[in-house]
């Protein structure tokens, strides 16, 4: 699945000793004070409905007002990656093809994999989907995943291109799984969500609100037969979502918009610093216009990974993980100051390779 000698388990929660790690996507910025304030009640350690607390249900309705909402749509889940894993395995068979773009976020490739179907690839030009390839590919295929802003890379789809994948997704009924964890979490226009009755869109509370260890996401669709499905599946799985996390998420709903923009500002400034340092090491790199990753190319990646973790004390992620061999993956979660020390190690590194 990945490189024997390197694999993201090796990285993930590792911090102190003076090193810098450009590794997780775990947001650096507090939680919401309201979200830290709640405590654990007697009926936080029952069994809960496994669509979810109906207050949390209906909070999400509201903020999806717009497309006619209500909290029958939603499901709340442990995070965005059971809602993604849950979706495949409520529209898929083995062997049925799961469309998505390249590079990608990497748990979807060995998810699809693992529940025995099949991944096709979409090619990208600088993070963009090339339209042509997919109207091409489409056709073929079970269900299509569409992560925008994406992780790994930062880049945004154009609206144009979206709303051509909506049409063909819809004109040929297939389900279009929309991965928008990171949509509160763009520096260059407003999100535009993907929707239509073929949608079924995934969010997290881990990016927008810090909110990673508390594991609460939802998978969003109008489709009442997916909706049962998935309850169905979680009802034999995992059950209920964590009741005092899902409580959490329900005071996040109601933070004020402020807490976003506020928090959307320290990740743009943070992105021009790490995008203009990297310009100037002369590195090729597409400029992130969303989430807070961002994915130069570089020389000999297993190299320079182990090295800079070895020598240099730094985290990042090598690019095949995410199916783009010739990078490497920093997240820009981190403060301005530590950004600044690790390009300086990764610039010393740099001169001598
Ligand atoms: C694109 C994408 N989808 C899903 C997830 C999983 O998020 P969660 O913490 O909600 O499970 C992540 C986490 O990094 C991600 O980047």
């Amino acid at each position: 699945m990945v490189n024997k000698e390197l694999s993201p388990s090796m990285f993930i929660g590792v911090r102190g000793r003076g090193i810098i790690s450009f590794g997780s996507g775990q947001p650096d910025l507090p939680p919401p004070k309201k979200v830290l304030a709640c405590k654990a009640g007697y009926d936080d350690f029952k069994y809960g409905l496994i669509a979810g607390r109906r207050e949390l249900r209906e909070s999400l309705a509201q903020e999806f007002k717009k497309f006619k909402a209500t909290k029958e749509d939603f499901i709340v889940t442990n995070g965005a990656s059971e809602s993604l894993d849950l979706a495949f395995r409520a529209i898929c068979k083995p062997k049925d093809k799961i469309l998505l773009h390249v590079p990608y976020y990497y748990s979807y490739k060995p998810l699809i994999e693992m529940n025995h179907f099949v991944p096709s690839f979409v090619k990208t030009n600088k993070g963009k989907i090339d339209i042509e390839d997919f109207e091409g590919k489409v056709h073929d295929v079970k269900a299509v995943l569409i992560n925008s802003p994406s992780n790994p890379t930062g880049r945004l789809q154009d609206i144009k291109t979206l709303k051509i994948i909506e049409k063909v997704t819809q004109d040929l009924k297939i389900p279009l799984i929309s991965d928008e964890v990171y949509k509160d979490l763009i520096y260059e226009r407003e999100n535009y969500m993907l929707s239509g009755s073929q949608v079924i869109t995934i969010n997290s509370f881990s990016k927008t609100f810090s909110m990673c260890g508390a594991r609460v996401g939802y998978l969003y669709s109008k489709n009442s037969g997916i909706i049962n499905k998935v309850i169905q599946l979680k009802t034999i799985t995992s059950m209920n979502t964590n009741i005092l996390a899902q409580r959490m998420a329900y005071h996040a709903t109601k933070v004020p918009k402020s807490f976003i923009d506020s928090n959307v500002k320290i990740w743009k400034q943070r992105r021009d610093i790490i995008y203009e340092r990297m310009l100037e090491l002369g590195l090729d790199v597409w400029k992130p216009e969303g989430a807070f990753y961002i994915l130069p190319k570089i020389k000999n990646p297993r190299k320079f990974v182990r090295e800079m973790f070895k020598k240099h004390k730094v985290i990042t992620y090598l690019g095949e993980w995410f199916g783009a061999d010739d990078r490497v993956r920093f997240s820009y979660a981190l403060d301005t100051k530590e950004i600044e020390e690790g390009l300086k190690r990764v610039g010393k590194y740099l001169k001598k390779n």
